[in-house]
């Protein structure tokens, strides 16, 4: 009798422990996906009274929530740093990272990106009345880049010196107050914040700055790729995916590198792991908000 109250006590105390493992990290809750993002970079990711999740708003919270949507699973955010957001999706504790983030080797190495979905680049921010025509001219000016986005890295590269800031709004005040004489950002922030605030500028260089993509990054270890996975899920990529591989392998010979039937369907089902193209996901939400608040924004 004694054992099988031990028994008992025991599988309780399994089941105890499972459900604490679920609940937090590891074996996080099925039906949810969670997103990391740093909301602090409009029009893409921005903290608003009504947004498209929560409180949270911008373009890449409605691609989120399309995600969910498409997946059938609820959508949350984690609010962080930055330059913590890559380390969360690597120690699991998100499982996915939504923020503008530029495609770049190094970050490449260390997670998987989606198929670029933006084209950005670095812009320069100044004053209406500056003089800065070009990148050359921030040489001997008080320059401000946030925190561990590519601007810094740019500016770095150009061996400038300057100063980093935590976010964006922070970075533009130092501007607006007249302690700094540039701003080297994003461009589709920039203008949000040029036309958020009186007195500024955008100064381009397309020669000293080259373009950049936004990726949605998800963990290495995610072989799955359930997110792409379920992505590509959607009708309109799958027929894409069939019919190119279906004209491959029907016509003959067409590349070296895919002979046979067995490298056509494997290259067909590498196909349907890679998500469709940005505007397909617009055309799919099923929150028309999202898409409303998504068309004011771009
Ligand atoms: N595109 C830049 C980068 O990848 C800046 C991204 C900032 N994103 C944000 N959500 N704060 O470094």
């Amino acid at each position: 009798m004694k054992k099988i109250w031990k028994k008992l006590a025991l599988i309780a105390g399994c089941v105890m422990m499972m459900s604490m493992f679920a609940a937090c990290g590891g074996g996080k809750d099925e039906n949810t996906i969670v997103f990391g993002t740093n909301a602090e970079f409009p029009p893409f990711e921005f903290v608003a009274a009504n947004g498209v999740i929560g409180e949270y708003d911008g373009i890449d919270m409605a691609i989120a929530k399309n995600i969910g949507d498409a997946l059938g699973k609820n959508v949350k955010i984690e609010n962080m740093e930055f330059d913590s957001l890559l380390l969360a999706l690597e120690n699991g504790q998100v499982d996915a990272v939504i923020a503008g983030m530029t495609i770049d080797p190094e970050r490449a190495d260390a997670v998987n990106f989606s198929t670029p979905y933006y084209t950005a680049k670095q812009v320069m921010i100044v004053k209406e009345d500056s003089t800065i025509a070009k990148a050359a001219d921030m040489a001997d000016k008080k320059i401000v880049v946030i925190q561990g986005y590519t601007g810094e890295s740019c500016v770095k590269e150009m061996k400038y010196e300057y100063e980093a800031f935590k976010k964006g709004s922070e970075a533009i005040m130092e501007l607006v107050n007249g302690k700094c004489d540039v701003v080297v950002i994003d461009s589709a922030t920039a203008k949000k914040y040029v036309g958020d605030n009186e007195g500024l500028k955008i100064v381009e260089d397309a020669e000293a700055f080259s373009s950049e993509e936004y990726g949605i990054a998800v963990n290495k270890k995610n072989t799955e790729l359930t997110i792409r996975e379920r992505m590509a899920g959607m009708w309109f990529w799958r027929a894409m995916s069939i019919f190119t591989t279906s004209a491959m392998i029907c016509a003959p010979r067409l590349s070296a590198s895919l002979n046979t039937k067995e490298e056509a369907a494997a290259r067909l089902r590498f196909s349907l792991i890679a998500p469709p193209p940005l505007p397909f996901l617009f055309c799919h939400s099923t929150s028309a908000k999202s898409l409303l608040s998504v068309k004011e924004m771009v």
